[in-house]
């Protein structure tokens, strides 16, 4: 193999792990909330999430359909204010009739997403060194 080839792989190499490195070391930007939901119920809420296409129109973890705002971290307004769009609907927002079960298994997926990620990454200040400052 050509001396350069090698040099530059051994640089780059070099450089992907101190990068890797210093993503890893700094916990403070995974900080996780506390998981209070009921694991069963957050996975039947998924399905909840699936089959009424919540994410048509809304995003998790920024990602999903732009009508609506982020529910990334919409639990941490309350159950019985993610219940009310539920019940009334919106302007662009149809109501949903979901039976209580329903309504309180989505509202366990949704406190799942809140203790595993933020929305708005508007919020975001980049750092030098390309990390994410909150
Ligand atoms: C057809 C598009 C559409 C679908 C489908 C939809 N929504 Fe919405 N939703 C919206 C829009 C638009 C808004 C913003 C309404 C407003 O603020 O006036 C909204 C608002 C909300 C809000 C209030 C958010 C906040 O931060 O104020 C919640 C909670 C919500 N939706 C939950 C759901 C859930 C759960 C589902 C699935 C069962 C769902 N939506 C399906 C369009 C949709």
């Amino acid at each position: 193999m050509n001396k350069w080839v090698s040099i530059t792989f051994v640089l780059l190499s070099t450089a992907f792990l101190l990068f890797s490195w210093n993503i890893y070391r700094d916990e403070a930007v995974y900080e996780k909330k506390p998981a209070d939901y009921d694991a069963e119920m957050q996975k039947q809420g998924r399905l909840v999430w699936q089959k009424y296409n919540c994410h048509v129109c809304h995003q998790l973890y920024g990602l999903g359909g732009f009508l609506g705002p982020d529910l990334t971290n919409v639990s941490e307004k309350g159950y019985h204010y993610v219940d009310a769009f539920l019940k009334n609907g919106a302007a662009s927002m149809p109501a949903f009739n979901l039976t209580e079960e329903e309504t309180n298994q989505l509202f366990e997926f949704l406190k799942a997403s809140n203790a595993s990620g933020s929305s708005n990454p508007k919020e975001y200040r980049k750092l030098w060194n390309g990390m994410i400052e909150q």
